[in-house]
């Protein structure tokens, strides 16, 4: 999608379509007020073309509702698209976000291929001007993805030209620069649902490791690739005992940023699951659903389009990434409930943590417990890991919000400020000594599930064992991950989710 600034005028941008912002300015004072749609625009062409739309009472202006108008009179583009943003009060960037969504997505299946977008005209504190650029070119990218790459018949109907129709008295500078760094952004989390999309059989860990390594030498980036080998020189028992019933070798996915003259300060360590595919492995899942599985490495994925995005957007502060990357399969040589394994070492003389495999299905804090401490021993001072790590995390928050933990304060005011940047959702649940009671093993140090209750609490409560003291937050992103039922803004399939809050921290530093 190219994607570029007008500062012309509305009425004269020559385009297959013009996307215009409406909100509803209705007071609420009564509850016989009607919906009173207005435009976020002073073009008086654009305002006589949409008038009699307007009165007609056809169009609400409710959050991404469109309707449509062929020749607009006094329009130099063929067709006018009113985009709703829903109540005025509530017409954030986030909001422009989503509707510059749903215009790509209106567009998508009509054959149209280009479009223009008006960004709202007045450079308000509720909508600034640079911050609803970012948020308008954000949302086209999140539309224009869709997941049938595999479709025969499939028509590439990406968009081929997003032009964002700023007014011309805006600061042509910083619009600019909030473009480049939204089309960053949007590239790689889109790069993000692209590997997310792929079936176990097109990624298996070792091509996970390809891919990462690809962009890596794309962007500039420091990248390894290692495998079993390299899992048994670390002493990496854990991350080694969810591969070990599979024909596919793991991947431990190793990326590094190091800007230059940055030589002390925080090394943030992002640490990311990646199943290739999660079969549950001898405590094999129920068959229904089990396709979806294959979405378990999206945190690693997270963590490799974050990777991306910092290397092209270079703040000064260094960062590493460690993906754990393996299948989760039952077989003659897969590891059984009951197993113990024992966890890879901080430092040589020190013996790793033991662990009772309870459940075999519970492989992903598996493969974090060594992907954490190995970014602490390459250095991170401050962690933060992404995995679809539990269903009992989508039963306590659904497909609305995830779930984060932190051990630290000042760490999760940082993340949770990024939230409001991005308008993700992630809601801080607890830690505490009585849930790390509950995976206590009789056997070894520690067992892989602590029973039904709280199931996304003890697997925070596991991981939190190899963090030991280091800043570090923990974001389970199981019920997001996938996007369910398709959206006006997005299509039904991998989401992205995490991309770029994690990026919005590792700026924060
Ligand atoms: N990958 C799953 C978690 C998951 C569930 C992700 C639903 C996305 C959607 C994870 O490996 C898993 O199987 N967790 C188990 C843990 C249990 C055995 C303690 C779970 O949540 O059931
Ligand atoms: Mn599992
Ligand atoms: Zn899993």
């Amino acid at each position: 999608m190219r994607t570029q600034l007008s500062f012309a005028p509305l009425s004269g941008i020559e385009s297959e379509l013009l996307a215009v912002l409406a909100a509803d300015a209705q007071t609420g004072k009564s509850p016989d007020d009607k919906p009173q749609p207005v435009l976020l625009t002073a073009d008086a062409a654009v305002l006589a073309a949409a008038k009699a739309i307007l009165a007609s009472g056809e169009f609400k202006a409710g959050a991404n509702e469109t309707i449509l108008l062929h020749a607009p009179a006094g329009l130099a583009a063929k067709r006018l698209l009113l985009v709703g943003l829903g109540k005025q009060a509530k017409a954030t960037p986030h909001a422009v976000r989503s509707a510059a969504g749903t215009a790509v997505r209106f567009i998508k299946p009509r054959g149209i291929r280009e479009l223009a977008f008006a960004l709202p005209e007045s450079d308000s504190p509720a909508l600034p001007h640079a911050t609803t650029v970012r948020a308008s070119v954000e949302g086209a990218f999140t539309g224009d993805f869709d997941p049938d790459t595999y479709r025969s018949d499939r028509k590439d109907q990406s968009v081929e030209s997003f032009t964002l129709a700023a007014p011309a008295a805006a600061d042509k500078a910083a619009l600019q620069a909030a473009l480049a760094e939204a089309i960053i952004l949007g590239e790689s989390q889109n790069f993000t649902r692209s590997l997310v999309n792929e079936p176990g059989n097109k990624l298996t860990p070792t091509i996970l490791g390809a891919r990462a390594a690809a962009m890596a030498a794309e962007v500039g980036l420091a990248c390894e690739v290692h495998s079993t080998e390299k899992l048994r020189e670390l002493k990496m028992g854990a991350f080694w005992s969810v591969s070990q019933g599979s024909a596919e070798p793991p991947a431990l996915i190793v990326l590094r940023y190091e800007p230059q003259g940055v030589t002390d300060g925080p090394v943030l360590g992002l640490v990311g699951k990646g199943i290739t595919f999660d079969s549950g492995g001898i405590s094999i899942k129920p068959g229904e659903n089990m396709e979806k599985m294959k979405y378990d490495m999206a945190g690693g994925a997270t963590m490799i389009g974050a990777m991306r995005a910092i290397a092209l957007l270079k703040p000064k502060v260094r960062v590493l990434a460690v993906v754990c990357a393996a299948e989760n399969m039952p077989s003659g040589t897969a590891q059984k409930p009951g197993d113990v394994q024992t966890a890879m070492p901080f430092s040589p003389d020190k013996p790793g943590k033991t662990i009772e495999i309870i459940n075999t299905d519970a492989e992903g804090r598996l493969v974090l417990a060594d992907g954490l401490t190995y970014a602490r021993q390459l250095g991170a001072t401050h962690l933060i890991d992404a995995a679809t790590l539990t269903g009992a995390c989508v039963v306590a928050l659904g497909h609305v919000t995830a779930g984060a933990f932190s051990n630290d304060d000042e760490t999760w005011t940082k993340f949770d400020a990024a939230l409001s940047t991005t308008g993700e959702k992630f809601w801080r649940l607890p830690l505490g000594e009585e849930y790390a009671e509950m995976i206590k093993s009789d056997i070894g140090d520690i067992k892989n599930t602590g029973g039904r209750w709280g199931g996304a609490i003890t697997a925070a409560e596991f991981l939190k064992v190899f963090v030991e003291d280091t800043p570090w937050i923990h974001l389970d992103i199981a019920g997001l991950a996938w996007v369910e039922d398709s959206k006006p803004f997005i299509a039904k399939g991998p989401s992205g989710v995490a991309v770029r809050s994690i990026l919005e921290w590792v700026r924060s530093y």
